[in-house]
């Protein structure tokens, strides 16, 4: 690696600080507190594809509410665990115009980020039936959600769909449900990390299943509107965003403000649970926490539990998001197109220097270009390709990080800067003439 741009020392030093045993294998927490060392030791900047940081700017109209909103003094007062009725009235109204779903605005749950979302659905679902205590992820995936399953203890299966789409999708998903032990099917879609967009046709056949063995679906909807092949920009006029709510009542959808709306930090998304499995009564469930209803147990048991409900300001922010994007005021999917024209260039850069798109095809399409994609090296794991890029200044983590049986990178578009294209041309070039001889 004589041509590698950054110092092998500092970073084999920074490696060996942090007690990292594999870097290949680094979690993306430990990616970035590994690339944060090197970069403060070197001065040098490396091309950050790890983290899903947003990289654009918060939506002003949400900045405002809550500016407003924290000037009226709501800071000092709880608000309802289940959400201010602002919020859940616009979020009702979003679901109408941007999905074509109707819900009632109770079943609309605002939750400190969609990470508070899962972990209490997870603790929900995975409560409601005795004996039916097993998640099942449609991999890859987000990989904190396997660390919340860890945390709580409870049991996951999970496949990669790489191999299992369209027709395939059934059969493969049946082979799980037809054990009687999956309470819920999780995937996201747009997907985190490979970019697929399951089809409406797939969504039905899990819909579908989802009736038969009356399981839960999650369906995380954290890149909403984000396939930009179409536009699901206009509110109340298709093409709508593609839903299993389409096809089963059995669901829970999760909608974070961290990525349509820019508004990570504030952690504030909402948790949509169907008006019919709000109102179920699980005997199982109500033993387990004494609540009522399931909607109910999310709320008056577990979300007052982890948290008493969601910032009270971010809720007014997210409220105002909402409805300036139900008039038509506030063009979302407009504003994070940035990163399907960053991801274009990027993928190109990799293309050019040796490099491959592991999920490449969408169905019969080239997969679209969004938030992530994913890429690998001929004859390199890609655990090896974490490691070895990290000598060249690009960080991103591994996909078997993500449940997928492919070897390659996850690669995050969001905070890569245009003005680092140039020097990230010129690494990909050293990498592969270097690593090109090797092989
Ligand atoms: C698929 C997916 N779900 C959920 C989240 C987290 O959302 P939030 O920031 O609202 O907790 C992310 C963030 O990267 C994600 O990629």
């Amino acid at each position: 690696m004589e041509n590698s741009p950054f110092s092998k020392e500092i970073i084999d030093k920074k490696i060996k600080e942090l007690r990292i045993a594999d870097p290949g294998k680094a979690s993306i927490r430990e990616i970035v507190a590994l690339v944060n060392l090197v970069e403060e030791e070197t001065g040098q900047k490396y091309i950050r594809m790890e983290m899903g940081v947003p990289g654009l700017p918060p939506a002003q109209v949400g900045v405002d509410a809550e500016i407003e909103a924290l000037q009226r003094g709501v800071a000092a007062i709880y608000p309802m665990v289940d959400g201010i009725k602002p919020l859940k009235e616009e979020a009702a109204r979003f679901i109408k115009n941007f999905l074509d779903i109707e819900v009632s605005p109770k079943s609309c749950i605002p939750t400190v980020g969609s990470m508070q979302g899962t972990y209490s659905a997870f603790l929900a679902v995975g409560n409601a039936v005795k004996g039916k205590d097993t998640t099942l992820f449609i991999d890859p995936g987000f990989p904190v959600q396997k660390q919340q399953m860890q945390v709580l203890g409870q049991k996951y299966k999970t496949f990669d769909v790489f191999h299992f789409r369209g027709e395939k999708l059934k059969a493969k998903l049946e082979e799980y449900l037809s054990k009687g032990d999956i309470c819920s099917i999780v995937y996201s879609n747009p997907n985190n990390p490979a970019w697929i967009c399951l089809s409406e046709e797939e969504l039905q056949t899990i819909g579908d299943l989802a009736n038969q063995y009356d399981v839960v679906v999650m369906e995380d909807l954290a890149y909403f509107g984000m396939d930009f092949r179409q536009d699901f920009s206009k509110p109340g006029e298709p093409p709508f965003q593609p839903t299993v709510a389409r096809y089963t009542e059995n669901y829970i959808l999760f909608i974070s403000s961290s990525k349509i709306f820019s508004y990570a930090g504030q952690r504030c998304a909402l948790m949509i649970v169907s008006d019919s499995l709000y109102k179920r009564d699980y005997p199982d469930l109500q033993e387990r926490f004494g609540g009522t209803d399931f909607g109910s147990t999310i709320t008056l048991r577990l979300i007052y539990a982890l948290s008493t409900g969601a910032s009270h300001s971010a809720q007014w922010a997210l409220a105002a998001m909402l409805k300036a994007a139900n008039e038509g005021r506030f063009n979302f999917v407009e504003s994070v197109k940035e990163y399907g024209e960053k991801a274009k260039v990027m993928k190109r850069l990799f293309l050019e220097n040796g490099f491959d798109i592991v999920y490449k095809e969408d169905l019969d399409q080239p997969i679209a270009n969004g938030f992530y994609f994913t890429i690998s090296y001929p004859g390199m794991t890609g655990n090896q390709l974490v490691a070895n890029l990290l000598y060249y200044g690009v960080s991103a983590i591994a996909l078997d990080n993500t449940g997928s049986d492919e070897e390659g990178i996850r690669a995050c578009v969001s905070f890569v800067k245009r003005e680092q294209f140039g020097d990230m041309e010129e690494r990909l070039k050293l990498f592969n003439e270097y690593f090109s001889q090797k092989n």
